[in-house]
């Protein structure tokens, strides 16, 4: 089970199926050259001894011409028998003009090869026939010279034929040799040649690619540190280099989030100090607060009733003003520290931003501030605390309104997007042509205090009151702002699916 997890490992790897290709291609490239070698060499050794047969048919015809001059059939039985037992032949015939045997240097069956080899010849030249793969037959005429017409007929062309068989079994064994040679080359060339692309490859990628994927895996299980060697300018050299410079942007990202994350941690913690303390110190001071505004408020009822002097009567103004700021800033406070406590059911966010806008429209008409609502059709349930939410909204669309002292648009969206870490969420978009926010400032508007109205106007705990309320409801605010054009606040909730959501 084992070797065979490992067999099919080795040949799904690029490892596999570089030998696999590279031994396919050579063995055909070999095999096919070792195949047209072996069949020319053939081919040449079949050639020299068809030529080997000719001259010796020709030697032999020379051998015996004066003998059968002389008619003497004794001395030419004795030439064939001679020739026979020093060369390397099977047989030697002669033949009539039918092709019939005459004379032969020894008794042979001959299997009717020598007539149906005759019968395929070319009439007054010399055939060489390879009767089958054992041998080869070469056919000479005799030709009807005038030396012999004082025995034959001067009108015959040719006398007959001397026939010579040559054995080319020492032929074949000596091409079957080479084959053979050929074959154990061509393999020990493949291994040779595979080895070697087996070494370069294991060195010059598999080595690095090895390298490169263990330590991917070490980035996949969140180590950031790692780095590969990259000594090489080649390809891999530039895949380590983008992996190298990859895991350090990671790191800087994982860095940047951290800190980011302990931020919010710490202004969240920040909040919720803020929050006891501010639920203590407004219960302190709202009670004293009340008690001396209504006494202001009798002061200086007492003082214009018995016409004090203009400056007195100023004076107790002021101190009426700064001690309503002080209950403003106690109420501001009590919201805040309220916003700790979190009573949730499903709302529907359209139903809660169309009531807030009935309460706005009278302010939006005084300010100049044209509105413009686009609400997402569908299903639009949040699960939230309305009262919480009602205050974010407001608080929001106040500070647009605020932002456009000399008029301008209101823009009013909800619409669902897909979350970066969640399913589905609802997003409410508040846009402004208003003075927009100072980059610098981008940072401080959510922190408790800060605020850039008039005195008397703001408190600077709206956004910081949003932030934690939004945070509670596991949902995010975000903005953009422009200075001179305009802001844009985008607050992030989950969608009611049913069950609670946790921030
Ligand atoms: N839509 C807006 N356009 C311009 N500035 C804004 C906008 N919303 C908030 N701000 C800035 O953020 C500050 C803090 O807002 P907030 O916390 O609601 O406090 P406040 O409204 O009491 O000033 C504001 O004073 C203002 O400078
Ligand atoms: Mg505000």
């Amino acid at each position: 089970m084992n070797i065979l997890r490992q067999t099919i490992e080795f040949f799904v790897s690029l490892k596999g199926k570089l030998i696999i290709s590279v031994g396919i291609t050579l063995v055909c490239a070999i095999g096919f050259s070792t195949y047209y070698i072996s069949q020319r060499e053939r081919a040449r050794l079949l050639d020299s001894s068809q030529e080997h047969a000719t001259f010796v048919s020709h030697v032999i015809l020379k051998s015996i011409t004066k003998s059968m001059m002389d008619a003497s059939g004794k001395d030419v039985q004795d030439i064939l028998s001679m020739v026979i037992s020093l060369e390397d032949i099977d047989n030697i015939w002669i033949l009539n003009e039918e092709g019939r045997i005459v004379r032969y240097a020894k008794e042979m069956k001959t299997g009717g090869s020598l007539l149906s080899d005759f019968s395929r010849m070319t009439p007054g030249g010399v055939t060489v026939n390879r009767a089958d793969d054992k041998k080869v037959i070469s056919y000479l005429p005799i030709n009807n010279d005038k030396m012999c017409w004082g025995c034959h007929d001067p009108a015959r062309p040719t006398l007959g034929y001397l026939a010579v068989q040559i054995p080319i079994a020492k032929v074949e064994k000596e091409i079957a040799l080479t084959r053979r040679f050929q074959i154990i080359l061509a393999a020990v060339i493949v291994i040779i040649v595979s080895g070697v692309i087996i070494f370069l490859f294991s060195k010059f990628i598999n080595a690095p690619l090895t390298e490169l994927s263990g330590k991917m895996s070490r980035v996949q299980s969140g180590d950031l540190k790692v780095q590969v060697k990259t000594r090489k300018k080649d390809e891999l050299g530039r895949l380590g280099e983008g992996f190298n410079t990859m895991v350090q942007r990671l790191r800087e990202a994982s860095k940047e989030i951290k800190m980011h994350h302990q931020e919010q941690l710490e202004r969240a913690d920040r909040l919720a100090n803020l929050g006891e303390l501010a639920a203590g110190a407004a219960h302190e001071i709202n009670n004293p607060a009340g008690i001396i505004l209504t006494r202001i408020g009798y002061l200086l009822h007492h003082a214009k009733k018995s016409r004090f002097s203009k400056s007195v009567i100023e004076d107790l103004q002021a101190v009426e003003h700064q001690t309503y700021r002080i209950s403003k800033i106690v109420k501001g406070l009590l919201n805040f520290s309220k916003a700790t406590s979190f009573f949730p059911h499903n709302v529907c966010l359209n139903e809660i931003i169309e009531k807030l806008l009935l309460i706005l429209e009278p302010r939006l008409k005084h300010q100049n501030v044209k509105l413009f609502k686009n609400l997402v059709p569908e299903y639009s349930e949040i699960y939230a605390d309305p009262g919480q939410i009602e205050q974010v909204i407001l608080n929001i669309i106040n500070n647009a309104i605020d932002s456009m002292p000399s008029g301008g648009n209101l823009v009013i969206k909800t619409d669902r997007v897909n979350g970066e870490d969640r399913d589905e969420s609802l997003r409410l978009s508040v846009l402004d042509t208003g003075v927009g926010i100072a980059k610098e400032n981008l940072d401080k508007i959510f922190s408790p205090f800060f605020t850039t109205k008039e005195e008397g106007k703001g408190t600077g705990l709206g956004l910081s009151i949003s932030y934690g309320i939004i945070k509670t409801h596991g949902g995010r605010i975000e903005v953009k702002s422009e200075v001179g054009k305009g802001s844009e606040f985008c607050v992030y909730l989950p969608l009611f699916n049913g069950q609670i959501s946790k921030g």
